[in-house]
C-alpha cells in the first residue's frame, strides 16, 4: 500500500508571542516563503502525493487559500479539522478513514529539515514496510523535545517527552514514519499529565515490540526549530544564506513537483508567472531554464 502523508499544520494558538497574531505561525514566512512549505516539501521529497492537512476550524480557510487542493503541484489534499490541540497522536485518530490502513509519514508544520542526502534518507524510511522510523537529532537543549534514551549498545530503551533530566542529547524530530497500525495504537494511549495524547507514547508501543528504528541524523543535516523568536529568526537567516550562496531553493513545492515529474514545464512556467518578480518567482524561472 502506498504511504500517505499527514501535515499537522497547527493553529493560531502559539507560545511564541505574548499576543495572538490572528494567524497561524505556520503561515508566516521563513525568509521568502511560508513556513508550511518546508514540511510539505519533505513529504513531497519522500514521494508522497496524497496528504491530509490538519488544522483548527478557524485556521482552515487561511491554509486553504494558500495551499488550495494540491493539484497545482500534482498532489491531492484532504482537509481535516482538529478542534483543539489535544496532542500530536490525535492526528492518527483524525486521519483513520483517510489512511484506510495505509502506512503514513507525519510531519509537524513548524519543523524544517535540510541536508545533503535527505531524499535518500526519506526513501529508506518509506521502504520500511512495518514498524516505525523516526529521526534523532543532537541538540543542545533536549529538555524542550521528545528525547530518546539509549543503552550501552546504542539501542533505544525509552522515549520521554520534555524530560527535566534528559537521558541523552538526541531529540526526536517532528517527522514520523509509521505503519498502518498507527491509528489503532494511538487509540490505546491515554492523555499525559499535560492533557495531550503524546506521540512519544505511540512510539513507545512500537519500541516495546522492537519495531521502532531511531535513525540518527548526522552533522550534515539541519533540523531547524521555530519555537522561539530567536530560532525563528535563525531559521530565516539559514535559508537565506543557503539560497543566496547556492542560487538554489530550499523548501519549494513548485520546484520539487517539477523535478518529480508531477507537473510539466508549462505548469511550472504558469506558477513562476504567478509569483512574478519576487525572489521565489525568480528562482522558479531559473529552475525552468536549467
Ligand atoms: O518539534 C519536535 C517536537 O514536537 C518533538 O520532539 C516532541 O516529541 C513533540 O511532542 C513535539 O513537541 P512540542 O510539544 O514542542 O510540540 P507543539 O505542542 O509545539 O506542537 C508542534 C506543532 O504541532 C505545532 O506547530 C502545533 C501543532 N499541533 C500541536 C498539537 C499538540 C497541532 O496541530 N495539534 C496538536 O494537538
Amino acid at each position: 500500500m502506498k504511504r500517505k502523508g499527514i501535515l499537522l499544520a497547527g493553529g493560531t494558538g502559539s507560545r511564541l508571542w505574548p499576543i495572538t497574531l490572528g494567524t497561524s505561525k505556520q503561515l508566516l514566512p521563513i525568509y521568502d516563503k511560508p513556513m508550511i512549505y518546508y514540511p510539505l516539501s519533505v513529504l513531497m521529497l519522500a514521494g508522497i502525493r496524497e496528504i491530509a492537512i490538519i488544522t483548527t476550524p478557524e485556521d482552515q480557510p487561511q491554509f486553504q487559500r494558500l495551499l488550495g487542493d494540491g493539484s497545482q503541484w500534482g498532489l491531492s489534499f484532504t482537509w481535516v479539522i482538529q478542534v483543539k490541540p489535544e496532542g500530536l497522536a490525535q492526528a492518527y485518530l483524525l486521519t483513520r478513514d483517510f489512511l484506510a490502513g495505509a502506512p503514513s509519514a507525519m510531519v509537524l508544520g513548524d519543523n524544517i529539515f535540510f541536508g545533503h542526502g535527505l531524499p535518500e534518507v526519506l526513501a529508506r524510511a518509506d521502504a520500511q514496510l512495518s514498524g516505525g522510523r523516526v529521526f534523532g537529532y543532537h541538540v543542545a537543549d533536549p529538555e524542550r523535545y521528545g528525547v530518546a534514551a539509549f543503552d550501552a549498545d546504542g539501542r533505544v530503551t525509552a522515549l520521554v517527552e520534555k524530560p527535566k533530566v534528559p537521558p541523552s542529547n538526541f531529540a526526536i524530530t517532528g517527522l514520523y514514519f509509521l505503519d498502518g497500525r498507527a491509528p489503532d495504537l494511538a487509540a490505546q494511549i491515554k492523555p499525559s499529565p499535560r492533557g495531550e495524547l503524546e506521540i512519544v507514547d505511540v512510539l513507545e508501543r512500537y519500541r516495546a515490540e522492537g519495531s521502532l528504528l531511531v535513525e540518527r541524523m548526522g552533522r550534515g543535516f539541519a533540523w531547524l526549530d521555530t519555537g522561539t523568536p530567536g530560532s525563528l529568526l535563525d531559521a530565516g537567516n539559514f535559508v537565506r544564506t543557503l539560497q543566496d550562496r547556492q542560487g538554489m531553493q530550499v523548501g519549494s513545492p513548485d520546484e520539487i513537483a517539477f523535478r518529480q515529474g508531477w507537473i510539466d514545464r508549462d505548469a511550472l512556467a504558469g506558477r513562476a508567472r504567478i509569483f512574478g518578480k519576487s525572489s521565489y518567482g525568480t528562482h522558479l524561472t531559473t529552475a525552468l531554464n536549467e
